[in-house]
């Protein structure tokens, strides 16, 4: 029998073929679609394998042919792909599917031998319509650049949302035409002594066109009521004192970083001390002017209310707040989403979906509130904290990141984990997909995102993706482990610092 090759995250099926594969070399001819031909060039560079192929050069032997088109047979986003000695075959259902078919062939040349890919066929549909990564930049800015390299990262292993968290206590990253202050006083610190910044909406749009032609679509998050300290700083009308509660000051005693102060930039790591004011109709005048700009720059169907850790907001105030909320986004033309907490709230917006970043199991109580959106006729994202948290340590000594999660993350437990499991009541057609986030407290740069992201950012990519567990007989830890050097050195070819 012919093993099968390592690919990541594993596809629906793949058959290994005992016969002769395809010698890739200077003569090997690319054909097809434009978009997927430059994609897999791109990927061919980074692997210093620049056999020439290509764009404008005709072959001039018999080196083979790879064909990469979109014939518009099968579910959305999924793909076939046959090698055989004459050649490639990749098909798309669609352009994303085409997309997702070159990132498994880029795979499969990386861990060829002297250039021969294994004869072999493989059919590949998505689990979950939403696969998501998310980036904070609101605790340490990240530049555009650095998002783009992040979208790489994530596009090449199928994810196809880029959640970014633009607000937070600590600054607001994104600049806004009706509310000027926003970025011209709140978005200067980070964590620590670091330097801020902010998104100009030029750059907003370059980072959503560019996830647009990797097929992702950006999902932004404005953090409401709580983690809104930020606007202390610009409009201090609009929030509450700094609740200065036991959990709040226990979090500055644990991390260091003071006592916040209304108006003055916060440069910590404490959570659930802020609020906007839920009484004031100016909240909510400010609320649809933020929300409107950025439904208008956003072309993706989804707008982030946050919703998370309002600790220092009274829960009824927190109820009647998300719930407005929604429907001020659902009257933008959008879809709600919003953290687990909003959950609380009976009446929201129809079909707001919920973002569960509770704990795999037992869940602590948090899969409660997180069935209300299903009643409510929405979806989950499951963003298990102790799984799927791309910054929680994946090992006690490692230099940055958090351990609340219930302490270390290692691979494995990022990896053993089955999405329908985790929420009683939560089905898998309730299920709209899974997102790893990256909170951004110790994480300063690219290289500190690719410490922390890799390699468990593949494990998550296989919950997003591919079959459930025990219905595949790879869809394990062991195979997993098995297939994960060959992948980790396809990253570091590709100039990741996996
Ligand atoms: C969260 O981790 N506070 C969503």
């Amino acid at each position: 029998m012919v093993a099968a090759p390592s690919l990541i995250p594993l596809p629906l099926s793949v058959t290994p073929v005992d016969a002769p594969g395809l010698a890739l070399t200077a003569e090997t001819e690319i054909t097809g679609e434009t978009d997927a031909v430059a994609a897999l060039h791109g990927i061919l560079l980074d692997l210093d394998l620049d056999l020439g192929f290509g764009l404008d050069r005709a072959p001039a032997g018999d080196g083979g042919h790879v064909e990469l088109s979109v014939d518009g047979d099968g579910d959305p986003e999924s793909y076939r792909l046959e090698v055989d000695a004459s050649g490639v075959r990749v098909r798309g259902a669609d352009a994303a599917g085409l997309f997702y078919g070159v990132q498994t062939l880029g795979q499969l040349v990386a861990a060829a031998d002297a250039g021969l890919l294994p004869s072999v066929r493989i059919a590949d549909a998505p689990r979950f319509a939403y696969r998501g990564v998310m980036l904070d930049v609101a605790r340490h800015f990240h530049p555009v650049e650095t998002v783009e390299a992040y979208i790489d990262r994530a596009a090449g292993l199928k994810f196809n949302h880029l959640h970014l968290h633009l607000s937070d206590d600590q600054g607001w990253r994104l600049a806004s035409a009706s509310r000027p202050l926003l970025t011209e006083r709140a978005s200067g610190t980070s964590v620590g002594d670091d330097p801020g910044g902010f998104y100009t909406q030029d750059d907003y749009r370059r980072i959503v066109a560019y996830a647009a032609a990797r097929h992702m679509t950006v999902v932004p998050e404005i953090d409401l009521p709580g983690h809104t300290h930020a606007v202390s700083l610009a409009y201090p009308e609009l929030t509450e004192q700094p609740v200065l509660a036991p959990h709040v000051l226990e979090t500055v005693e644990a991390y260091g970083g003071g006592i916040p102060t209304h108006g003055e930039p916060y440069r910590g790591l404490a959570v659930g001390f802020s609020s906007l004011r839920i009484h004031a109709e100016e909240t909510y005048a400010f609320v649809t002017d933020v929300l409107r700009e950025l439904a208008d720059l956003t072309p993706g169907h989804y707008l982030h209310i946050g919703g998370d850790e309002a600790l220092g907001t009274p829960a009824a105030d927190y109820a009647a707040f998300v719930a407005r909320v929604t429907r001020i986004v659902a009257d933008l033309g959008k879809v709600p989403v919003a953290w687990h907490e909003a959950g609380a709230a009976t009446d929201l917006a129809p079909g707001t979906v919920g973002q569960y970043w509770g704990f795999v199991t037992p869940t602590d109580g948090m899969d409660d509130k997180t069935r209300t959106f299903v009643r409510r006729g929405g979806r989950v994202i499951l963003s298990p904290a102790d799984a799927v948290y791309l910054d929680m340590k994946p090992t006690d000594d490692f230099p940055i990141g958090l351990t609340w999660a219930r302490g270390v993350t290692s691979v494995e437990r990022a990896y053993r984990w089955e999405p329908v499991e985790v929420i009683d009541g939560v089905a898998e057609a309730d299920i709209l997909g899974v997102e790893a986030p990256l909170w951004t407290e110790t994480v300063r740069d690219l290289s500190d995102i690719d410490a922390l992201a890799f390699p468990r950012i593949g494990a998550a990519a296989e919950a997003g993706w591919s079959p459930r567990t025990g219905t595949h007989p790879d869809r394990t830890w062991e195979s997993f482990r098995a297939r994960l050097p060959v992948i980790s050195r396809y990253w570091r070819r590709r100039g990741y610092g996996a």
